[in-house]
């Protein structure tokens, strides 16, 4: 059909699971993970780290043009993807609070989505990967042969949170301040003019609410043998 390996998009709201069942799909399949999330975390990272105004496009968009960015996959499932921008490893910084709770505010903007989408599509040139974010299937690869949306409750999303901020040892943040910060990560990044998180027509939705990330790896990975 195409003229490259296949592709799997996986979309959906912050805490469905996305990141881990992405990897482990990834992994199984002996594909490329892709997290895009990550990339605008590393751009919101330079702009608190340079002190620029977060409604300051002109200079965002300098930057978002500018600027060098490299994912590396960990060693082993356990091990965090490592990120790098303009050589500086930014790897933990982009999984901080203060960075989670301004990345909307510049993945709302217009020329770093454009910046962004130009590098996806052009890693996704060969194909053969796994890309997770809130448009892949959308906008970054709408021809992509699997389209996943993951879901899950609010709560649910809120507890696994907590669970990964325990793992990286980063402070303890509230349940009901999670559940805050997640509803409203989801009203920004759903009702946003540009790219809006959203459900492509030809995606199958999973709602992970109860599943075990192996289960909803299964999933996947069924999908994508069921293409053969
Ligand atoms: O998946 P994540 O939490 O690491 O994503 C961080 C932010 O980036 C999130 O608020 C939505 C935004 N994002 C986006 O707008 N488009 C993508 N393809 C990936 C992430």
């Amino acid at each position: 059909l195409h003229d490259r390996q296949p592709i799997i998009a996986i979309d959906g709201p912050a805490g469905a699971g996305k990141s881990t069942v992405a990897r482990q799909v990834a992994a199984k399949l002996g594909l490329v993970y892709l997290d895009t999330g990550a990339m605008y975390r590393a751009i919101t990272w330079l702009v608190l780290q340079k002190g620029i105004a977060l409604d300051d496009e002109c200079a965002i968009a300098e930057l978002a043009n500018h600027c060098v960015i490299q994912l590396s996959p960990g060693k082993d499932l356990q091990t965090p993807v490592q990120v790098w921008i303009n050589d500086t490893d930014v790897t933990q910084a982009i999984r901080t609070h203060e960075v989670t709770s301004k990345v909307s505010a510049i993945a709302a903007q217009s020329a770093v989505r454009q910046a962004l989408l130009k590098l996806q599509q052009n890693w996704g040139k060969k194909g053969g990967l796994v890309a997770e974010g809130r448009d892949i299937g959308t906008q970054v690869f709408p021809d992509a042969e699997v389209k996943i949306f993951l879901t899950a409750s609010v709560s649910e999303r809120a507890r696994r949170r907590q669970q990964d901020f325990q793992k990286q040892g980063q402070p303890e943040v509230s349940i009901e301040q999670l559940e805050k910060d997640i509803a409203e990560r989801d009203r920004k990044d759903s009702t946003r003019k540009v790219s809006p998180l959203q459900k492509a027509a030809d995606a199958v939705e999973i709602r992970t609410d109860g599943m075990s990330v192996s289960e909803v790896t299964e999933q996947i990975v069924d999908f994508y043998t069921n293409l053969r």
